[in-house]
Parts: structure tokens; C-alpha cells; sequence
């Protein structure tokens, strides 16, 4: 197997500096792949597809150069984590609900935000995978993220608590919430809103506790509740939960 830090610089400098930054993240289970990297939409050209072998859907050729690139980020981050698993690079599509279609025996996340993308995978496919990468909030989009995505009860705790700033604390909910949304998805294989999970309690240094405020499956019944891996840096959160997939 080829060492994790040539598999990245050779993902980085095919994409031109495209990608850049590329590093992999510490975890306790080697059978779990977290990659991290920076993406410069400004360096996004076409061809990039090809020359990193990332299969370009016809519904994206479309989208804006935006949407491409950090398609491209995502799918090439993706394909790398797969060659650090030792397994064939092949296209991860996307499906119905525009989630990504893992190849067989992989299972995983993407997440990309303002220039920043991680991509989790695993190839234990009893475990359900989830991420999400969010700006601390401020302004328009900090009053949004209290209007859409946060109970009154949870914003009461966010203003009491004095573990960390409020905007922190407020997005890392937000991203929590669609880490587990992304993590659930394939045991639950519908939309569940924001209302579905709430925070029970101010979080420790690395875990947040969500839990659930309704029942989503039968395995997966109202006051269910998961710890969520968190960090925050340089102005951004990185929110993760691998969990067993309750179905096995
Ligand atoms: C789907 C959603 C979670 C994506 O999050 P986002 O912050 O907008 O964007 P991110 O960059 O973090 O993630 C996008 C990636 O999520 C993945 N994704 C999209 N839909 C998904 C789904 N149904 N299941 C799993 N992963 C999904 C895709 O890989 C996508 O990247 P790609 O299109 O390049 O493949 C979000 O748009 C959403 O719909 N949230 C509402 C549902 C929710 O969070 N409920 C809370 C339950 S408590």
C-alpha cells in the first residue's frame, strides 16, 4: 500500500494546487479514513475531471463553477481516501436524495465549505458515517441558523452556557445536526428536519450530545441520543459521528 502522504501529494499536484493542504486526520480506528484539504475555486478549470479521474455527472456539468468545484474537491478527496483503504478508486455517483453512492463495501461522508472539504470513509459497512464542516456564523446567518435550525430551548441553553461564544456553540449544533442527518440517512432513507434532534446539554471539549425529539425508525426511537466528535479551528467547526448502523 502506498504511504498516506504520497497518496496526497500526488492528489495535489495533479489537481495543479487545485488542492492543497491535504492532510489526514488522527482517528483511533485505522479502519476509518478522514482526509481534510483547501480548494481554490479560482483554480478550477474543466479538465480538472479528468486529470484526477473524477467522473463528472451530466446533471453538474450545468451547475456553477462553484458547485463544480467543490464537487470535484469532494469526489477527488473521496477517491484518495479509497486508494489509503487500499481499495480502487472507482466514482462515488450520486443518488436520489443527492447523497453520494458509495462503490460496494464502502461507506462514508463529504462535506465542503468556503474553500475547506473533508471526506470520511470507512470500509466496515456495519457503521454509518456522517460530517460536516461550517464558518462560525455571524450576522444574517447566525440570526438564520436561530430561526431554522435551533428550538427556543436550545437557544436559551446557548445563551446561558459560558463554555464557548455563542455564535460557536449555535453553528456547531447547526453542523451537528446535519452530521447526524448525513449519518442516519441510509438507515432512515428519507428527509428529517432540524426539529427531529436537540442538544441536551452545554458539550465537553470534544463531544456534543444530540438526542432524539422523535422516533425515526424502530431502531432508532425518540430519546436516542449520540455524541458527536467536534473541533474547532480557524474560524471553522468539523463535526463527525461514526456509529453502528442499527439495521445490523
Ligand atoms: C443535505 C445537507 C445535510 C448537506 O449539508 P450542507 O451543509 O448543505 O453541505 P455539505 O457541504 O456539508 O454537504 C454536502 C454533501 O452532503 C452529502 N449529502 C447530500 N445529501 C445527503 C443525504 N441525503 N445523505 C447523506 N449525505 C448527503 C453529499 O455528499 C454532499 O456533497 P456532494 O453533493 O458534493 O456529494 C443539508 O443541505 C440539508 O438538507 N439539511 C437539512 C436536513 C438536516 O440537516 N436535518 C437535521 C436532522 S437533525
Amino acid at each position: 500500500m502506498l504511504p498516506v502522504e504520497q497518496i496526497l501529494r500526488t492528489c495535489q499536484t495533479r489537481s495543479n494546487e487545485f488542492l492543497h493542504q491535504l492532510q489526514i486526520l488522527e482517528t483511533s480506528d485505522a479502519s476509518v479514513v478522514s482526509l481534510i484539504g483547501r480548494y481554490e475555486t479560482g483554480r478550477f478549470h474543466e479538465d480538472l475531471f479528468s486529470v484526477l479521474g473524477v467522473h463528472q455527472p451530466e446533471r453538474l456539468a450545468k451547475a456553477v463553477v462553484k458547485r463544480r468545484a467543490e464537487f470535484l474537491a469532494g469526489r477527488s478527496l473521496a477517491q484518495a481516501a479509497l486508494t489509503v483503504l487500499g481499495k480502487v478508486p472507482e466514482p462515488v455517483s450520486i443518488g436520489p436524495n443527492r447523497e453520494p453512492v458509495w462503490p460496494k463495501g464502502i461507506v462514508g461522508s463529504i462535506t465542503h465549505s468556503k474553500g475547506r472539504c473533508v471526506v470520511c470513509l470507512s470500509d466496515r459497512i456495519e457503521l454509518l458515517i456522517g460530517l460536516d464542516i461550517e464558518n462560525v456564523a455571524g450576522g444574517p446567518a447566525l440570526d438564520s441558523i436561530f430561526h431554522v435550525a435551533l428550538s427556543s430551548d436550545e437557544a436559551d441553553l446557548i445563551r446561558q452556557q459560558s463554555v464557548m461564544p455563542q455564535e460557536t456553540l449555535a453553528t456547531l449544533v447547526f453542523s451537528a445536526k446535519e452530521t447526524l442527518f448525513k449519518a442516519l440517512f441510509p438507515a432512515v432513507g428519507r428527509f428529517f428536519g432540524f426539529d427531529y434532534a436537540e442538544l441536551k446539554s452545554a458539550p465537553s471539549d470534544t463531544t456534543l450530545k444530540l438526542g432524539l425529539t422523535k422516533s425515526l425508525t424502530p431502531e432508532l426511537s425518540k430519546g436516542h441520543c449520540f455524541d458527536i466528535g467536534f473541533s474547532v479551528n480557524g474560524g471553522a467547526v468539523l463535526t463527525r459521528l461514526v456509529l453502528p448502523d442499527p439495521r445490523r
